[in-house]
């Protein structure tokens, strides 16, 4: 479905925020002193021309979170520096060498968010979910071989903290370390977006925003495939192994390839999960017998030379909520050499067990079930495809090439000699060709679309559009004919059988998220007026909406169910949600078709539905014998679901849900899908979604509480775990990223924040698609001095500001641009001047082009 996408280059230059300053904004009387600073016009800043590199702020001896300004000098084995930048860096590790004491060394690095990473033996990976374009070990190891620039292979995703151990050879002195960044660099102040506050962590806070936005957002061709392949094969360093659906599904059959050990060993996969959220299948690591020269760090306990060690799950090793299982290891008694061709056979039944032959000679036969573990829980719906998955392990490097599948009966099911290019999109390691946003910097660098329901608000609250329209073309460009777009997706260019097979390989777990998607574009429409886009992809927007109806509406009940997970609250309002802002895009471009009458229907039936789950002695929404959900009391809010009372009602239950952290249901400990497991955390998204919910009431006292309690740890930058983004979960009691160094800590599912002090602290809001016209009206109890920003809108930036006076009163401005007109709610009642007229109320009017408009309380 990539016709449409070319529609997107004309909308694109329509759309864009335009930045420049407005020069007629301050030519209101004279220099009234306001409450308030000048409001600054974005920086001016220029791209460089090649990448940009950053620098630790600090350089210190050993494994510490002091700073210090040492000259980096490994001089013998065990000798280990510590770098610290300050906030989250991301991109291509670099040392700059500059004395080798030997014929070659070798340096065992270290990359994480937190510092506590450093302290541990896997730093704060590795995050083996999905092919990323990025290392998903957080530790590697690199040779050094000659003085000059060390490049590592692997994009390091997002990392505050690093660490440089000498593990073999002398006298390593580099000049310098860093990261040649694989993301933005412009600084913050250079957006289009802007908000400060009198009160600094407000204005932390935001800022908050579009910096994850540059950890987690890509634009085309930025993240580079992690297979070479050549007349060799294909080129493998150790990373998630990457699979196929080509090969999907095969039943009674040997799967055999020819490879050759560059380094270390090779690693596979068989009958495994594609790209789901259970991994089942045995995974298998070959090891060679390690000559003189290899890594002396090498886990001569969990990968032993010559061996064939066995694994389930994600990963030879556990990572929180990704387990690993490390089951087996088979000792193979003559030598694996490197830099030679072997031949390696698996053959798989279909009856648990598994035959591998090296070489001819068999080197291990086991029964995967008899292990006993890493079974698919029974609560993860079926996956549609199983396949093979190649690569090695950490820090190795192997060559695969002539790989077949050979049914029982002979008959050849699969065959791939591996040396065209076309494999890297067939395996999903192609570099990336749309613009993608990642659940995370470092972690799991799959693209969710839900995330972008809160985070797409953020990113126009900043102005950067083309990282709210590029992904969801992403998105679009991926969807299936049965109309469901995938609720994640790899960054890689996929074909389109491997697009259909590993969005049907998540079928109907995640409907919700495709509900999300459409809210996303919706909001989209809003910030930007770009009709073009809604007409352009407006049969792809009603197929999605048909999937959606189809698959996640109880025809009796008419609750919302998210496809699998049963009929609930939060589901259907999102349902009402989706259904109301399809019918609206569509009446507003003509579409009046009988399905929009139908879904207009369906929406009333859903809220009707909603509605009758009152349970008046609780004063609550549930379904019937449930307890209320916070994250229900938000949602209902939003698709103001019943009246206003009953809604006032559910709200004052709030502070019942209150940890020091911020707002959560009682431990889940009844919860199937509490992975996490380890008691209560905070979920950012939750979060993000009460933020939401609470402007729509209006009430800026319970979402100050709750940004403070919550967001405030995230934006403190005296902290060790400071990243600079936004955090992914937090602890209880609101101190530490909640579900510790599995934590993303550039994560942007709850960066509502941004969004929130845009959108209901200075208040300004589009009424019409694309700002012809809008409203200024702020929270009339937020407590801070000041506040002022501008906002960013097709026809050029709204600036504003209010706060009080030194008279207790509040002062008000707004400039707007020219093509656009906005009607002004001051924050509080009685009578109020407007540029110096007394006796004005109600409310005021701002004419974009003609200068500032400023309003003080009488
Ligand atoms: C870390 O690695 C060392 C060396 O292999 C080992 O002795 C130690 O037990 C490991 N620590 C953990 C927590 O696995
Ligand atoms: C910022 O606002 C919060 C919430 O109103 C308040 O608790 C905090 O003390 C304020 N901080 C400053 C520095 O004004
Ligand atoms: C795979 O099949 C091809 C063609 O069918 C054959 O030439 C090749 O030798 C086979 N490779 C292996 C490793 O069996
Ligand atoms: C490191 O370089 C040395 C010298 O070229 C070489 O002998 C050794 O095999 C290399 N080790 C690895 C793991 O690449
Ligand atoms: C080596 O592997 C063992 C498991 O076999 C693990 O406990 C240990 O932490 C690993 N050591 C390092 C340094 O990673
Ligand atoms: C990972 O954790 C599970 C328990 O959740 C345990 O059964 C398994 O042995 C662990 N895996 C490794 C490699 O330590
Ligand atoms: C594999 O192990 C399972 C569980 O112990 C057993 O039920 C099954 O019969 C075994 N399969 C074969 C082919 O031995
Ligand atoms: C696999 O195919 C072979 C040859 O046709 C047959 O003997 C064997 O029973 C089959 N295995 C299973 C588990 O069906
Ligand atoms: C579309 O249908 C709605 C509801 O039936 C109606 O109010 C509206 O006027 C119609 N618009 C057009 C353009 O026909
Ligand atoms: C209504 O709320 C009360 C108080 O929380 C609770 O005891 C009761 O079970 C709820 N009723 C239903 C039908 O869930
Ligand atoms: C940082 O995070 C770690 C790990 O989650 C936690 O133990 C620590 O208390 C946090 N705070 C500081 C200041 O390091």
């Amino acid at each position: 479905m990539r016709g449409a996408s070319l529609a997107f280059a004309a909308a694109l230059a329509a759309t864009q925020a335009i930045a420049g300053p407005l020069l007629s904004r301050n030519n209101v009387g004279t220099a009234a002193s306001t409450p308030w600073p000048a409001i600054p016009d974005p920086e001016q800043y220029t791209k460089p021309d090649g990448p940009a590199r950053a620098y630790p702020v600090s350089v210190a001896k050993g494994v510490t979170s002091e700073h210090d300004n040492v000259e980096m000098k490994l001089d013998t084995v065990g000798d280990t520096l510590t770098l610290d930048y300050g906030c989250d860096q991301a991109g291509i590790p670099f040392f700059d060498v500059t004395a080798l004491g030997s014929e070659y060394a070798q340096i065992e690095v270290k990359y994480t968010e937190a510092f506590n990473g450093l302290k541990v033996n896997y730093s704060d990976g590795p995050f083996p979910f999905a092919n990323g374009l990025s290392s998903m070990f957080r530790v590697e190891a690199l040779n050094i071989t000659q003085t000059g620039e060390l490049k590592s292979y692997f994009v390091q995703g997002s990392q505050r903290w690093q660490s440089i151990k000498l593990i073999k050879g002398s006298g390593v002195a580099m000049k310098t370390a860093g990261f040649i960044a694989t993301v933005d660099q412009a600084p913050l102040a250079s957006f289009p977006g802007y908000f400060a506050s009198s009160n600094k962590t407000m204005t932390d806070v935001w800022n908050l925003g579009p910096r994850t936005q540059q950890l987690a957002c890509f634009p085309p061709g930025s993240q580079v495939s992690t297979w070479e392949i050549d007349a060799k094969g294909a080129y493998v360093h150790g990373q998630k192994p990457a699979t196929t659906i080509k090969g999907a599904n095969a039943q009674n059959y040997t799967l055999s390839f020819e490879t050759m050990i560059d380094r270390g060993g090779l690693g596979w996969r068989v009958d495994n999960e594609v790209d789901n959220i259970w991994a089942s299948g045995p995974y298998l690591v070959l090891t060679s017998n390690y000559p003189e020269g290899s890594f002396a760090n090498y886990n001569r306990s969990l990968v032993p030379p010559n061996s064939l060690v066995l694994g389930r799950g994600w990963s030879l090793q556990n990572q929180t909520t990704l387990t690993g299982f490390h089951l087996d290891t088979f000792p193979i008694d003559f030598d694996v050499t490197e830099k030679t061709w072997h031949t390696v056979e698996t053959d798989s039944p279909g009856d648990g067990t598994y035959t591998v032959r090296l070489n001819g000679k068999q080197i291990a036969h086991f029964n995967l079930t008899a292990y006993n573990v890493g079974e698919r829980p029974p609560y993860f719906p079926p996956c549609a495809y199983y396949s093979f998955a190649l690569a090695p392990w950490q820090d190795q490097a192997a060559w695969y090439r002539n790989v077949n599948i050979t049914l029982a009966s002979g008959q050849n099911f699969y065959s791939n000699p591996m040396t065209s290019q076309d494999v890297k999109i067939e395996y999903g390691v192609a570099t990336n060709s749309d613009y993608v946003c990642s659940d995370a910097g470092k972690r799991d660098r799959f693209s969710w679309v839900g995330d972008r329901q809160i985070s797409a608000r953020s990113i126009e609250a900043a102005g950067q559009f083309e990282f709210v329209r590029g992904p969801a073309v992403q998105v679009f460009n991926h969807q299936v004919p049965s109309g469901e777009v995938p609720s994640n997706m790899l960054f890689s260019e996929l074909d389109t059988l491997g697009t259909l097979g590993r969005t049907e390989s998540l079928d109907l777990i995640l409907v919700d998220w495709d509900a999300k998607f459409i809210s996303t574009i919706y909001y989209y429409w809003q910030k930007t007026g770009d009709t073009d886009f809604i007409k352009s992809y407006w049969p792809q927007i009603s197929a999605i909406m048909g999937y959606i109806a189809q698959t996640s509406i109880d025809p009796t009940t008419y609750f919302g169910t998210n496809g699998g997970s049963g009929a609930n609250i939060y589901s259907t309002c999102l349902m009402v949600d989706t259904l109301e802002q399809v019918v609206e895009m569509g009446q507003s471009l003509g579409y009046n078709s009988s399905i929009m009458t139908q879904y207009a229907l369906q929406a009333q039936l859903s809220r009707q539905a909603v509605e009758h789950t009152w349970n008046a002695t609780g004063g609550y929404f549930a379904m019937p014998g449930s307890d209320f959900a916070v994250a229900d009391i938000s949602a209902v809010e939003r698709t103001k679901i019943g009246t206003p009372e009953q809604r006032a009602k559910f709200w004052s239950l709030l502070p019942s849900r209150a940890e020091p952290g911020g707002f959560v249901d009682p431990p889940a400990g009844a919860n199937k899908f509490d992975l996490l497991g380890g008691g209560v955390k905070i979920s950012m998204n939750v979060a993000g979604e009460l933020l939401w919910g609470l402007g729509e009431y209006r009430d800026g006292k319970t979402a100050a509480d709750l940004l403070m309690r919550t967001y405030a740890v995230q934006a403190d930058s005296a902290s060790r775990n400071y990243t600079g983004g936004y955090w992914e979960f937090l602890s209880a009691d609101g101190t530490y990223p909640g579900n510790d160094l599995e934590t993303a800590q550039s994560h942007y599912w709850g960066g509502f924040p941004t969004a929130f002090m845009t959108e209901y602290v200075l208040g300004v809001q589009p009424t019409t698609p694309g700002f012809a016209t809008f409203k200024v009206e702020p929270l009339s109890d937020w407590s801070d001095s000041w506040v002022q920003g501008r906002v960013p809108t097709p026809y050029g930036l709204i600036y504003t500001a209010w706060g009080y006076g030194s008279n207790g009163k509040i002062q008000m401005e707004v400039t707007a641009p020219k093509g656009t007109t906005g009607t002004i709610y001051p924050p509080f009642s009685g009578s109020f001047s407007v540029n110096g007229k007394s006796g004005q109320s109600g409310t005021a009017t701002v004419k974009g082009g003609q200068g500032k408009v400023m309003i003080m309380q009488e």
